[in-house]
């Protein structure tokens, strides 16, 4: 049985929607907690499907998990340090955090290699530089299993040669439980680093300069239980602003940090798109007058994400003129637009770059989110399309949205869900 996601377009939201926990904060909170002796609860949990994978590889480690509505309770008195070989390794990526935090308890963990969305090369050689660096023999067996032991780890001074997000938590997750002091340079910045510092400092942990590109951390032996709440998932947040810009009259979109939005906020002002913001909300006003194409480029915090440059892709499409997009962060992340152009939209790319004609008036079809971002890419061109758009390869979304078609209905959209069964 397959699911696919049904928009019929041309409908004017309005309303207030509230954002999530971070998806990209969660994934990574959730592997840290096997580092404390004690109990971890995570509040503000989003309901996506990689909080179910990760529970099972915590379930699989013999760690007591319970999963509510909006948060998570994980009790390690019975861990074991199991080889994480099932299935739920491959459903993502962020199942690499075991590795960090496995080493950081036990300076041993076998693991298969992390699946997650293929939009392109995604290698993890400097999360092994790091692990390396701090003391750990690494090997991969026929099988593809990888295997990290370390006899001692000891803190030590590692640059790397790009601020990579994973990289920079994973040695983070290693480094609270070395001797002794690591520093990580050019450290990536973005806000869900700060939110994993903070919960291994809730724990015990001694790590200073979390949010700036050089972060300072001290062992400890001992890490134990705390509360936590996830910051919101700016990544949802800046995709309903989008959504807003593409088809709203008025939207307040609730529970935002909207520093950590500055640079879309500010492409999406020079678009034309009038915004004002209160508090932890933003309110997005309708745009009668047309949207005005512009030039983006994707950068490390405090640029433009990545995850953000597919639906606005989507968006560029109603735009007046010919927009850009300078990929440089996974330079081939460009399947929407195969699917947009499936729509009618008339981009084009060879990457690092992509080209955007517009305004070009959408048609719904059948179209795949072929991964995560390109799926929301997808529901804000489906919002736009005349007549119905099928969204096949749902479980890209779920995967990273929590309730998109709840939270869009509220808003007036038509949005549904159909199941069907697959062909032989
Ligand atoms: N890179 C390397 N070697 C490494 C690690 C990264 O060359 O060992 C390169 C990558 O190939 C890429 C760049 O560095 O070109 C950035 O990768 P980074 O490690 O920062 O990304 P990530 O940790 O794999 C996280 C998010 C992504 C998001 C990126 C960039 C998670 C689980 N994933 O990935 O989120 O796009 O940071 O911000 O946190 C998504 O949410 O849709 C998503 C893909």
């Amino acid at each position: 049985m397959s699911e696919v996601i049904k928009i019929e377009g041309g409908h004017k939201l309005s309303g207030t929607v509230r954002v999530s926990g971070a998806k990209n904060a969660t994934v990574a909170l959730i592997p840290a907690a096997v580092l404390a002796d004690g109990v971890v609860t995570i509040f503000g949990i989003p309901t996506i499907s990689d909080v179910d994978a990760l529970a099972t590889l915590l379930r699989e480690l013999n760690t007591d998990v319970s999963v509510f509505e909006d948060h998570i309770i994980v009790d390690t008195k019975n861990i074991k340090n199991t080889p994480l070989v099932s299935p739920a390794v491959g459903k993502l990526r962020a199942s690499y955090y075991f590795m960090g935090a496995l080493l950081g308890r036990y300076k041993e963990v076998t693991i298969k290699l992390p699946g997650g969305c293929d939009f392109g090369p995604r290698p993890i050689d400097l999360h092994l530089k790091g692990f390396e660096s701090l003391g750990a023999k690494i090997s991969f067996d026929e099988e593809g299993l990888c295997h990290i032991k370390a006899k001692r780890l000891v803190g030590k001074r590692i640059y790397l040669d790009f601020a990579s997000v994973g990289a920079t938590i994973n040695i983070m997750l290693a480094a609270v439980r070395a001797e002794g002091r690591t520093i990580i340079e050019n450290a990536a910045k973005e806000p869900e680093i700060i939110d994993v510092a903070n919960l291994l400092t809730k724990m015990g942990a001694r790590i200073r300069g979390a949010g700036t590109n050089t972060i300072t951390i001290d062992g400890v032996d001992h890490l134990s239980g705390c509360y936590h709440e996830i910051i919101p998932d700016r990544i949802e947040a800046g995709t309903f602003l989008i959504i807003a810009a593409a088809c709203s009259k008025r939207m307040v979109i609730d529970n935002v940090i909207p520093q950590h939005l500055d640079a879309l906020i500010s492409k999406l002002e020079e678009m034309g798109v009038d915004m004002e913001q209160v508090g932890d909300s933003i309110i997005v006003y309708g745009n009668d007058r047309g949207l005005s194409a512009v030039d983006i480029k994707t950068q490390v915090y405090p640029g433009l994400a990545t995850d953000l440059q597919q639906p606005m892709c989507a968006l560029l499409t109603q735009a007046n003129g010919r927009s850009t997009i300078h990929e440089t962060i996974y330079q081939t992340r460009f399947k929407q637009c195969d699917q947009l152009n499936l729509m009618g939209a008339k981009t084009s790319y060879d990457p690092p770059m992509a080209y955007i004609e517009g305004p070009t008036p959408l048609t719904g079809t059948d179209v795949s989110a072929t991964d995560l971002r390109c799926g929301a890419a997808m529901i804000v061109a489906g919002l736009v399309a005349k007549g119905v758009t099928t969204i096949h390869n749902v479980y890209h979304i779920d995967r990273g949205y929590d309730g998109i078609e709840r939270k869009l209905i509220a808003l007036g959209a038509r949005i549904w869900r159909e199941t069907y069964e697959d062909e032989e």
